[in-house]
């Protein structure tokens, strides 16, 4: 398996912790945008979820709110799975051999993670969600995309400017630190859709935001 990557280091957890708990960038409600816009409102909150690199469980958080009781977060890290909301069933482990048994998971949502995933073991995890995933199940996915947007604010946070606020300096210091494997998506080199499409996944919707782009596939084997 490839190298992990720097935010495995105390100073990128911290800096996540705090970006996410700063109000210019309230979760929750981006969380249900995002959900939204992945078809959230057609799919059931009454099976089984996944959600994959739940990181401090913040759209754990969310799912429980919006009506999902079976829930499963899974997190490489122990130090931010143990800040999972209780509601979920908590799991450590890598998305690249889930510690799950196969065919019951109803819908994962993998938000913000697989830029974290070097690109070579992409196919490895899509085959471990394709073994978890019940047939016809679903998978969302919001990942960073190669916008104006991004690019414009990559150049700012390369500036002078990026010092002046904590929020920031915090942003900066996340992405120097996931540089080796968000780089590939930001060149848009990754082909996850591609790579899903060879791994049995079929694409239903697509969303572009400024920043992301949000995709719900259907598992059909
Ligand atoms: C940017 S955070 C996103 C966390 C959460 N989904 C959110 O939206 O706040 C990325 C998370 O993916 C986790 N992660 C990275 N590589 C992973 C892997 N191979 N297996 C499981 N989780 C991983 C990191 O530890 C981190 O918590």
């Amino acid at each position: 398996m490839a190298a992990t990557t720097g935010d495995r280091e105390a100073g990128w957890r911290e800096a996540y912790t705090r970006v996410r708990k700063n109000p210019l960038t309230p979760v929750d409600r981006t969380n249900r945008a995002r959900l939204r816009a992945m078809g959230f409102d057609d799919l059931d909150p009454g099976v089984e979820w996944l959600d994959l690199g739940a990181g401090d469980g913040n759209l754990s958080a969310t799912l429980l709110d919006l009506g999902v009781r079976r829930l499963t977060a899974l997190e490489v890290q122990a130090d931010l799975a143990t800040r999972v909301p209780r509601g979920a069933a908590v799991v450590v482990g890598d998305v690249r051999a889930l510690p799950l048994a196969g065919g019951w998971v109803s819908v994962a949502v993998v938000m913000d993670v697989l830029h974290h995933v070097p690109t070579d073991d992409l196919d490895v995890v899509l085959g471990e969600l394709a073994r978890v995933l019940r047939p016809g199940g679903h998978l969302l996915v919001c990942e960073p995309a190669p916008t104006v947007v991004r690019a414009v604010l990559t150049v700012l946070l390369g500036s002078p400017l990026a010092s002046l606020t904590a929020f920031s300096r915090d942003k900066r210091r996340m992405v120097e630190l996931e540089a080796d494997t968000l780089v590939p998506w930001l060149r848009g080199e990754s082909d996850f859709a591609g790579r899903a499409a060879s791994a049995g996944f079929v694409l239903e919707r697509t969303t572009r935001r400024p920043l992301h782009t949000l995709r719900r596939f259907r598992f059909r084997p």
